[in-house]
């Protein structure tokens, strides 16, 4: 087997890890690292070289494949460079903070022949795998509409991080793309979208400047709609995926982490959101802790990303590689890794922008 060399391009909190378990692949190897402060640790513990120069890096011999997990507002640079050299891109969620630089850079990816794999990690929760095979069983027979929350409460900050900045995350909205992207791989892309809200409660030095409160409506054209909301101005937090049908409905709640099936001429069924009983009530428990942070457990350099998310981001790399070695891809992942997805997601992510801009329902058609 060819051994893919892989170099990773921020390695904080995601990127880290990321390499972490890129090292502990079949066929997989990082060469090298590039971040301007948190390199020294994690190159040692990698074993791989510290680059300093970003079109060095993109230009060895021994990078098949740039790995990207820079701050948000940081990732064009690093995915355009990688694909003019020929490399294969992993990039974070949310792949750029406006649809013109989203297609830029899936576009440049395509035209260079490169793979373009977006970090939505929702398609890889055994949650949502189940409720898709379940949703195409005719289970809960049509889907008429889905509602998601991600809302909490955020205190004041001693430092205000860059994920609270809406110039460097987008906000609630891009920085948490993941409920977005997943209601339209469960039902196609919006055609038009309306978002209203603000920031409610959270101004001043210890806050970032984030609407705090985001309501959006989105609609597919056949008469089935889905709303969201977001948020870190809610007391009662929720976190969650609820999927009408015309038949039962399905829910995947990660505050207490698990799904819920109930169907016409059934009862209640549960099933596990993630891999293990223990991942689920890991989940669970954070939820209900300290550790909260605006319904939103931000990781920072330097810490661990709990079992849950390291299951799926384990799932979500050996997916990557296992394409890098020429396996299979499944109609449904396509999508995911021509950026086509991404480009889907930051498309309805520009159209609420606007919407709450000019007060007025935009048209996705009218972003592309
Ligand atoms: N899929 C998920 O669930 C998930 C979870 C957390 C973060 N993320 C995404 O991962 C990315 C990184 O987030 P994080 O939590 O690791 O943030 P972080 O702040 O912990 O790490 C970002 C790193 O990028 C480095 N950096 C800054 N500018 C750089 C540059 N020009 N070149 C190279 N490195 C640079 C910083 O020094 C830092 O080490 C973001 O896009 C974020 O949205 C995804």
């Amino acid at each position: 087997m060819k051994t893919i060399g892989y170099a990773i391009v921020g390695t904080g909190y995601f990127g880290a890890e990321l390499g972490r378990i890129i090292k502990e692949q079949d066929g997989a190897r990082v060469s090298a690292v590039l971040d301007p402060e948190n390199t020294a640790s994690i190159a040692a513990e990698l074993g791989c070289e510290v680059e300093t120069d970003l079109d060095a890096l993109c230009a060895r011999s021994d990078v098949d494949a740039v790995i990207v997990a820079t701050p948000n507002y940081l990732h064009k640079e690093p995915v355009l460079c990688a694909a003019r050299r020929k490399k294969h891109v992993f990039c974070e969620k949310p792949i750029a903070l406006c649809y013109a630089d989203c297609d830029e850079m899936v576009r440049t990816c395509h035209e260079n022949g490169v793979i373009f794999m977006a970090g939505h990690v929702m398609n890889f929760f055994r949650g949502v795998r189940h409720a898709k095979q379940l949703i195409a069983d005719g289970k809960i027979g049509d889907v008429l509409y889905i509602h998601s929350a991600r809302n909490g409460w955020e205190e004041p900050q001693p430092a205000v991080s860059w994920k609270k900045v809406r110039a460097k995350s987008g906000g609630h909205l891009y920085h948490h793309i993941h409920e977005v992207d997943c209601i339209q791989f469960l039902m196609g892309h919006a055609t038009e979208v309306t978002m209203t809200g603000g920031n409610v409660a959270h101004r001043g030095d210890n806050f970032g400047d984030e609407d705090d409160m985001l309501f959006i409506l989105m609609e597919f054209g056949n008469n089935t709609y889905a709303v969201v909301e977001y948020g870190s101005a809610f007391h009662y937090p929720e976190h969650y995926v609820l999927i009408q049908g015309t038949k039962g409905y399905i829910r995947l709640d990660m505050c207490n982490a698990g799904m819920t099936v109930k169907t016409m001429d059934g009862g209640e069924e549960r099933y596990l959101l993630h891999d293990s009983r223990e991942e689920d009530d890991q989940r669970t428990c954070i939820y209900h802790s300290t550790e909260m942070d605006g319904a939103i457990q931000y990781g920072h350099p330097g810490k661990k990303p709990p079992l849950w998310l390291h299951g799926i981001m384990k799932k979500e790399i050996k997916f990557f590689n296992s394409v890098m070695h020429g396996g299979p891809i499944s109609e449904e992942f396509k999508p995911l890794i021509t950026g086509e997805a991404a480009r889907a997601a930051i498309a309805t992510a520009d159209a609420a922008t606007l919407s709450l801009r000019e007060h007025r329902k935009v048209k996705v058609t009218e972003i592309m």
